[in-house]
Formats: C-alpha cells, structure tokens, sequence
C-alpha cells in the first residue's frame, strides 16, 4: 500500500510483468514523462511554477505532492457505462492539476482549505468530517473536492486500512478542462483530487481501483453517472483510445488510424450534469433500470424477481437475446420493438406492469426519487432501443479500427458509426441540444467524416471526426459558419477562439509528481 517513487525506466520494466491497470499511478519527478517538450511542457512548466508560488502565499508552506488528471472526450458510447456496456473515449492534453499538503499534527486548525488559481472559484473551506453532507440543492465548486474525501474515508473504512487522525489539508487547485463541456472536468477534478489526497495519505492502489473508487467518489455529487470517465482520466495511454469494459473495469487500448484527426468544438451551451441530474442525466439511469425491469417480466421474469434483480438493460440482455433469437435475429432491439410501446410510459402504467410503486423501488435512492418527482412519463422504448444500439456501435468502432479495409473506407465508416450514434442520441435518447444540432450539421457540411455530440450531452461538445490534411482549413470553416456570429454576440471574445475549437490527439493519464 505505501508509494516508492518510480521513474519511468523501472516502470517500463514492471509492465512486463503486470497489466497495465494492475499498476498504481507513476510518480515522476520531472514533468516531461506527461507533459513531453515544446509548447505544451512550457505550459504546464508555468503552472505548475504558479501553483509552487500561489501555494506558498496563501499557505506558507510548499505543497508535499501534486496530482494530474486529463479530461476525455469519448469518441462512440454515449449512455451506456452506466448500463453495464463498454465505451471508447481518449484523454486529452486538458488537465486539473491539484497541490497539497498534509497539517502537522500540532497546528491547530482541522479544516480542508480549498484555493484555487483562477478567482472565479472563490478560497472554501470545510471541516475535516469525512462524514459531513454535501448540499446537493446549493452546489458549490469545493464539494467536487469533498466527494474525493468522503468517498477516500469510506474506501478506507471498507478497506479496513489504518486512517491517520484527521488533520486538515491545504489544496491549491488549476483546472483547463473547459467546464460544462461535455469533456469531463468533473472527472479530472475529482480523480486529481482524491489521487492527491491518497498520495498526502502516502497510500498506493492500482489504476484499476483507482478508477473504481474516483466513481464511487464522483457519484456524492448527486449524479449517477457510470465510470467512463474517471476510468479513461486514470488508465489513459498517450497515442491510445481505450475501449473501457465494466464489471471488472479493464481498458484495451485502441490505436486509431493515423490519417484522421478528431476535432473537438464546444456548442457554447453550458451542460451543467449536477444541477440538472434530476430531469436530464438520472432521469435517463431511471428509464433504463425501468425499461429493464419491465422487459424482464416481459420476457417472463417473476416481477418481484426482475424488481429485486435487474438494474442495467445488460441484465436482460441474454433474455432480449433469445427472444431475437426465436423470431431470426440476434438483435436485442427487436424485443424492445416488440415489447415496449413507444408511447411513454405513465408511473401507474409501470406500476401495473412490476405490482410495485415505483417510490418503493427506488426507496434506497434519493437522487432517483428527486427523478421520480420532476418526471411526467418515462419512454422506456427509446431508451432501451438507443443503449443496445450504441453498445452494438462502439464493438463496431473497434473492429472497423482494427479490420482490413482501406484507411479511406476504415475513416468513413468510423465517421458513419459516429453520425448513427448521434441520431440515436438525439432522437432516441433526447440527449442533444439546439446548438449541438447546428454544430454537428455545420461539422458534416464543411467535410467532417462523421460528427457527435460527446458527453452527457444537453449542451457541450461535439467531436468531428477529421481528415488530417483538411484540419486547419476545417477549423477556419467552423470559426466562420459556427462561432462568428456568436462572437459578434458577445457570447466569446474572437481571441478564446482556441479555448472552444481544437484538434485532440489521445493523452496520456493521471499522474503523481514529487520534486
Ligand atoms: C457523463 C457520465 C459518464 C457517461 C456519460 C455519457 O460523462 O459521467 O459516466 O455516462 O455522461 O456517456
């Protein structure tokens, strides 16, 4: 459990033995090993020198550790980790970088002392109670710090590992990953944050804990969200998307086809996941377990059985399976076709349906039952018929990287599988926005092979898949057809341009530095 300082030579050679998520987080004592050289090392040299510097003035005292942590955009599989089904983002070069230090015992104070870089997010603090509540109806940008402490303390209880006495903790935050964008700042901030904690705890665990724990933690905010994102910020590899499994989680690097870029622009519609969980991302995870429950009894599970049993439509996949199977198809859609209406479901309608109110079946919930409130009726057909889809697509992502076929034809029928996923998305799983429509259309018009939104969606990004020698000149395109006229508006100064717009190639993952 306890950290040894590895360069990335020793780590090259305990690769051999272990897989790469058997692995704890490296510990580099220089930036280069994430950060490489040119422009993006000066970067990251500046802020971390802002970090050193604003740490010392507004505690006194040098951080002990930093932690890293990048934020993905994910290329095929929206909506469907929390279903149990595989997905395939890439980290970004954009990243939190969390500073800390440990109190001594003597001083006096137990509190947790929150700063940040940019004073948009005002100095917080907070008692050092792992056990204290976070407000989910007044969120404030501290509580993603609180989650990764609270869900640390609860991994260790359950762990039975040996807490040190509480003592306070001083954290100096800087975060590039654009917020509300569909790009996983949440993720980046969390995962740093508890990566940063457990490295001041001086305590070591492998990246595939890692990304398991930064869920658990993450779900604190009130979002039920599914494990792509901490999983792919943790056990990203520079150069590789990764096709991240669940149920264990373990990532399978994926190595995309050199002559196609993916370009990543923000619709400029802010998607704020926390604040609106209620009506736009739990109400989409309490459709789900709804339209699984019910297909289960449909395809001749006990209601109490199904109820007590099914919570992802990957439960009741083999059973829509066989289904297909009977009628000449192996398409699990066909049961959803076949065994839910499309008219949206009433409460009652459900209730007949399992012999349950649904206020007892989500009893253990509280952010469910906050759905259950804000909810008029529940599609449980569209939503079914999109996770089986989509889940369907990423496997066909991933083989049509790693097929035969041309690099031509392999780059437009990823960007083919890219457009299908984003008319499920926005058609079937109503997770799209006004602005991302323009956006992916004004993408596919200006010769983008495929384009989607990416994310939860509700606003944020699109990612458009790109031939390399048509970037630039793509991004020009974009300025003028997309975000001129919003520069005119106000809504973004022509000189942040690079901030919303810009090719990504797959970075690397989290990371711990000691200097
Ligand atoms: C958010 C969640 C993820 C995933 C996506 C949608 O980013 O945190 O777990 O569900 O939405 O694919």
């Amino acid at each position: 459990m306890k950290m040894n300082v590895h360069e990335e030579e020793s780590l090259v050679s305990v690769e051999k033995t272990a897989s790469h998520e058997d692995l704890p987080l490296p510990i580099y004592a220089s930036l280069e090993p994430v950060y490489g050289g040119g422009s993006q090392l000066e970067e990251a040299q500046l802020r971390f020198d802002t970090l050193k510097s604003k740490f010392l003035l507004v505690f006194g005292h040098q951080p002990d550790v930093f932690a890293r942590s990048p934020g993905r955009v994910n290329l095929i599989g929206e909506h469907i980790d929390y279903e149990g089904y595989s997905v395939l983002p890439m980290a970004i070069r954009q990243d939190t970088i969390v500073a800390i230090r440990k109190h001594e015992s003597g001083e006096a104070e137990k509190l947790l002392r929150i700063a940040n870089v940019n004073d948009k997010y005002t100095f917080r603090t907070y008692p050092a109670d792992p056990n204290q509540e976070i407000d989910l109806k007044d969120l404030k940008w501290g509580h993603y710090f609180i989650c990764a402490y609270k869900g640390y303390y609860e991994y260790a209880k359950a762990k039975g590992l040996e807490v040190e006495p509480l003592l306070g903790l001083d954290i100096l935050v800087d975060g590039i990953v654009p917020t509300g964008s569909g790009l996983s700042s949440s993720a980046a901030f969390v995962c740093s944050s508890t990566i940063a904690i457990m490295a001041a705890f001086d305590v070591s665990i492998s990246k595939k804990e890692l990304a398991q724990l930064t869920c658990e933690c993450e779900r604190h905010i009130g979002t039920q969200s599914g494990g792509m994102d901490q999983a792919i910020s943790i056990m990203a590899k520079a150069g590789f998307a990764e096709l991240i499994d669940f149920n264990p989680i373990c990532a399978t690097d994926v190595q995309l086809p050199a002559g196609g870029t993916f370009v990543i622009a923000h619709s400029l519609a802010v998607s704020q996941k926390a604040v609106t969980a209620a009506t736009n991302y739990n109400n989409r995870v309490v459709e789900c377990r709804l339209a699984s429950i019910v297909l289960g009894i449909k395809l001749g599970m006990q209601p109490t059985e199904a109820v007590s049993k099914v919570k992802t439509l990957s439960d009741v996949e083999g059973l829509c399976v066989a289904y297909a199977g009977k009628h000449g198809s192996s398409d699990p859609v066909l049961a959803v076709k076949e065994l839910l209406h499309e008219e949206p479901y009433t409460a009652e309608d459900i209730e007949k349906i399992i012999g349950e109110k649904l206020s007892s079946v989500f009893a253990n919930s509280p952010t469910s039952l906050d759905v259950l409130i804000a909810a008029m009726n529940f599609k449980l057909h569209q939503r079914a018929a999109h996770v089986y889809s989509e889940a369907k697509r990423v496997y066909a992502f991933r083989d049509t990287v790693s097929s035969n076929l041309s690099e031509e034809d392999k780059l437009k029928k990823l960007g083919d599988l890219m457009n299908d996923s984003h008319h499920s998305c926005s058609v079937l799983y109503e997770c799209s926005c006004p602005e991302l429509e323009e956006l992916v259309e004004v993408c596919r018009e200006n010769g983008a092979l495929g384009a989607r939104l990416t994310g939860a969606g509700w606003g944020g990004c699109a990612v458009a898949l790109v031939k390399e020698g048509i970037v630039p000149q793509f991004i020009l395109n974009l300025k003028e057809k997309f975000y001129q006229a919003r520069i005119d508006e106000g809504l973004i100064g022509k000189n942040d341009l690079g901030l919303y717009v810009f090719a990504s190639k797959p970075s690397s993952g989290a990371a711990i530095f000691k200097f």
